[in-house]
């Protein structure tokens, strides 16, 4: 008795693997700065519009705080470092991406969640989208107003703190678009001093091979960059481009220190076809519902066993 059901088991297992019992990978969102998981007028819509597109998907929108007012003031002002430990733990506790997921960040929650990649990984991205990302950081702060109902009284905040002082303790712990600051003209203090990206983008001496390892697990990586992007500064970060250290002449990913000497693991994915660099007509996050469903639900349509 006991071998029969065992052998009907088995043919069980068998064709839920030759058939594929698949429902779809589910998607992890990060929003921006300024911006929180679920405003109806932009993370709100794109989720809908996910849910739309692939029925029965499981979409997670990062909320850091308690509440929509907490998301958006963490967005500028609560360390980077401490957002990416939160969602780590708060991934890891939702049984439903207990197989993996794709992530797709937009503007800095495409560094973040590059960061979560890095630094975690469990569970797994198979999948990362980075929508107007800026992978080399930013050197500028030009316009607060990108969305409607943007609070402008916090970008005003941000921008006398950049003035006071981007590389002291006290701005970088706090505020986040410093964390993010490359300062080319101060390559040296910005590798000692950034808190942040100089960390996740290993430009120290001591490089972390764990975040070597996770990033180069990735199935694939796709970089849009915003061909009229007027709020990053400069609009290559977006495909990891920057300004050569000491100049301002700014030099392609495949000809940074970080892509050539493959610090994390970029020249790696790149050389494996694993990179699809994407760009789109508009200024930062300006694309259509045509736009995001021809060219990035295919990279969050796909399932798990
Ligand atoms: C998602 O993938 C499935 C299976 O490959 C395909 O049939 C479907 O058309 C795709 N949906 C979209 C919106 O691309
Ligand atoms: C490298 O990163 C991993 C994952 O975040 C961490 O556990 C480890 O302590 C880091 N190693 C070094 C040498 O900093
Ligand atoms: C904008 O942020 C400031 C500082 O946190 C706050 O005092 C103000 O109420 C906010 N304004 C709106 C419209 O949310």
């Amino acid at each position: 008795m006991k071998s029969v059901y065992l052998y009907i088991f088995g043919i069980a297992l068998l064709a839920s693997l030759v058939i594929g019992d698949s429902t779809p990978r589910p998607t992890v969102m990060w929003h921006g700065m300024g911006d929180t998981c679920c405003y109806p007028f932009s993370m709100g819509r794109i989720k809908k519009l996910i849910e739309n597109e692939i029925p029965g998907i499981y979409v997670n929108s990062i909320e850091i705080g308690d509440s929509i007012a907490d998301d958006e003031f963490n967005s500028f002002f609560k360390n980077v470092n401490e957002q990416v430990d939160m969602v780590c733990k708060q991934m890891k506790a939702d049984p439903q991406l207990s197989n993996g997921f794709n992530a797709i960040g937009f503007s800095q929650g495409g560094q973040f969640l590059r960061a979560y990649v890095e630094r975690c990984n469990d569970p797994p991205v198979f999948n990362l989208v980075s929508v107007g990302g800026q992978h080399q950081g930013v050197f500028g702060f030009p316009n607060c107003e990108v969305t409607p109902g943007h609070n402008v009284s916090l970008c005003n905040m941000v921008r006398e703190l950049l003035n006071y002082g981007v590389y002291t303790d006290m701005v970088q712990s706090h505020l986040v678009q410093a964390e993010y600051w490359q300062d080319p003209m101060k390559y040296d203090e910005y590798l000692e001093k950034s808190q942040f990206l100089a960390d996740i983008n290993n430009a120290r001496s001591v490089k972390n091979e764990t975040y070597k390892l996770n990033f180069q697990s990735l199935n694939q990586l796709a970089l849009v960059l915003f061909t009229q992007d007027t709020m990053v500064i400069p609009r290559e970060s977006e495909w990891f481009g920057f300004y050569q250290p000491n100049t301002l002449d700014i030099i392609p990913m495949e000809k940074t220190d970080l892509y050539v000497e493959d610090w994390i693991g970029l020249q790696y994915l790149d050389q494996n076809n694993r990179i699809t660099k994407l760009s789109c007509d508009g200024n930062h996050l300006q694309f259509t519902d045509d736009w995001f469903i021809e060219n990035l639900i295919p990279f969050l349509n796909n399932t798990v066993y």
